[in-house]
């Protein structure tokens, strides 16, 4: 059989590999796409993002059929939660949305292979589909195999007992003691689920704070919310070990200078991601990776290898899927022959906790440490209209703006839907919007948003709802 011939060839069809391979597509690449999931859509749509989602929302109505709904005058004499039910309603969501992306690519004109891809050389891609094994070859190649979770030294993830976030979105059972080590986003919005269901949560955290790539402010006011909602937690605490007993599992930890343990029925591991770079063939191409497994790009890209691209969590920066996804499209455009950018200044961060915990562009904390000269705005929802009709006070809105030009430099956000109202912040700065042009743009009352334009009127300290 003849070797099938692409413009471009795409490793990993996750939210970076599938949209580059669709943009590529529309400006007219013969592109092909190499995936070993049945489906499409990567960690994210698989067993990341959607999936946590479809958890968060389940268990958010089940926490106000429980603890809420009374005072609405809703009678709702026995709440009860079917653990089999919600995973399935979970895992449709995710059949539906990768199903959909499946076709969507296909449709679009990209060729998919099905099987691992790994490179032979700087032009060949062998696919091993299991059965059936073919060599295809590529002008250009994008690597886009994402990222996997990583462990402590010493602690072994089982997928049993000691689970990543892989597993931990299938949990047969709630498990009664629940034990997650790091405080970022997975650990904070797995933890909020679970602690919904009815484990005793408790999160054990490196650093003195929990979210803390957020201003010092934001989250320890978020930390004061989640302690609220019955989670319990060990900051600056550094997990050593995990043993297992017959009656469970102990976390050893040494917790300011002091040694703590704590008993637990299943351990999530939370302490990050690393690029997926392993058995990809890179060796054999003359690809480099950098101390951390990453495969070192150019502002453009580029790998040290002419025609060899990267994007995604396999490369520097936040592993974020939106990152990966407008990394792609600029990749796609550059290799069409256009002017691809990604602006990385004002790239929005969300935990999908209840409430949310939302930033982007710089955080006061940063800039002051890059010596900038700031003007702090802060607006509280318990002053919020909207916020007080639909149990949503829990929360803040600040502004950082320049103390010279008034340029907006980053908002940072903890609200219930903090997610889609981060947007219109993130809008303003990619336009290079000041505080004064959030102040003067009309906001619809009542709605949470008001809290954006009021924290941008706190900049010249002119807040119209707080003192
Ligand atoms: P993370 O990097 O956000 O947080 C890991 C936490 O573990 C850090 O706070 C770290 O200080 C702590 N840690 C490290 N070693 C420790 C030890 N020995 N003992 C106790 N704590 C320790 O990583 P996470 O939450 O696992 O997420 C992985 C990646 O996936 C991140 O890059 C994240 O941004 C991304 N992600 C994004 C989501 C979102 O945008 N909502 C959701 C889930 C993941």
């Amino acid at each position: 059989m003849a070797t099938k011939k692409f413009n471009l060839v795409i490793i990993g069809g996750g939210p970076g590999g599938y949209v580059c391979a669709i943009r590529a597509a529309q400006l007219g690449l013969s592109t092909a796409l190499i995936e070993k999931r049945p489906t499409l859509g990567g960690t994210c749509l698989n067993i990341g993002c959607i999936p946590s989602k479809a958890l968060l929302h389940s268990t958010e109505m089940l926490h106000f059929a429980k603890e809420n709904a009374a005072q609405h005058g809703i009678k709702l004499d026995k709440v009860s939660v079917d653990v089999p039910t919600m995973m399935k309603k979970k895992d449709s969501v995710v059949s539906n949305l990768v199903k959909g992306v499946g076709m969507l690519v296909e449709k679009k004109g990209v060729t998919v292979f099905k099987g691992t891809g790994t490179l032979q050389d700087a032009h060949t891609i062998e696919v091993d589909g299991g059965r059936k094994k073919e060599t295809i070859e590529a002008e250009k190649i994008v690597l886009a195999t994402g990222s996997v979770p990583s462990s402590l030294p010493g602690i072994e993830c089982d997928g049993k007992d000691i689970v990543t976030s892989d597993e931990a979105l299938s949990f047969d059972k709630v498990p009664e003691r629940l034990v997650v080590i790091g405080a970022g986003a997975i650990g904070l919005e797995l933890g909020s689920v679970w602690s919904r269901m009815g484990s005793k949560v408790t999160v054990m955290e490196f650093l003195p704070r929990v979210a803390a790539t957020y201003d010092a402010d934001v989250s320890k006011a978020a930390e004061r919310i989640f302690k609220k909602q019955g989670l319990t937690f060990h900051t600056d605490t550094k997990v050593t070990g995990v043993d297992k007993g017959k009656k469970g599992l102990t976390v050893k930890a040494e917790a300011k200078g002091k040694k703590l343990t704590v008993e637990a029925d299943k351990v999530l591991m939370a302490v990050g991601r690393k690029a997926f770079s392993e058995k990809l063939g890179l060796d054999r191409a003359g690809v480099k990776v950098d101390e951390r497994g990453r495969v070192e790009t150019d502002h453009r890209f580029r790998t040290n290898v002419e025609n060899i691209f990267a994007i995604g969590d396999l490369i520097k920066g936040p592993m974020l899927a939106h990152k990966a996804e407008e990394e792609g499209v600029a990749l796609a455009e550059l290799i069409a022959g256009e002017p691809g950018h990604v602006n990385y200044d004002v790239i929005p961060n969300v935990i999908y906790t209840e409430p949310e915990i939302a930033s982007a562009g710089m955080g006061e904390d940063e800039a002051k440490k890059a010596g900038k000269k700031i003007k702090v705005g802060k607006f509280p929802l318990s002053a919020n209209g909207r916020a007080l009709a639909t149990d949503a006070t829990e929360g803040l809105f600040k502004v950082i703006a320049d103390a010279e030009t008034d340029q907006v430099l980053g908002v940072q956000i903890i609200s219930a839907h903090g997610s889609e109202l981060i947007a219109a912040a993130v809008a303003h700065m990619e336009y290079g919007g000041s505080a004064e042009d959030i102040a003067r743009t009309v906001h619809a009352h009542p709605t949470l948003s008001e809290s954006l334009k009021e924290a941008a009127l706190a900049v010249d300290k002119r807040a119209l709802h707080s003192l």
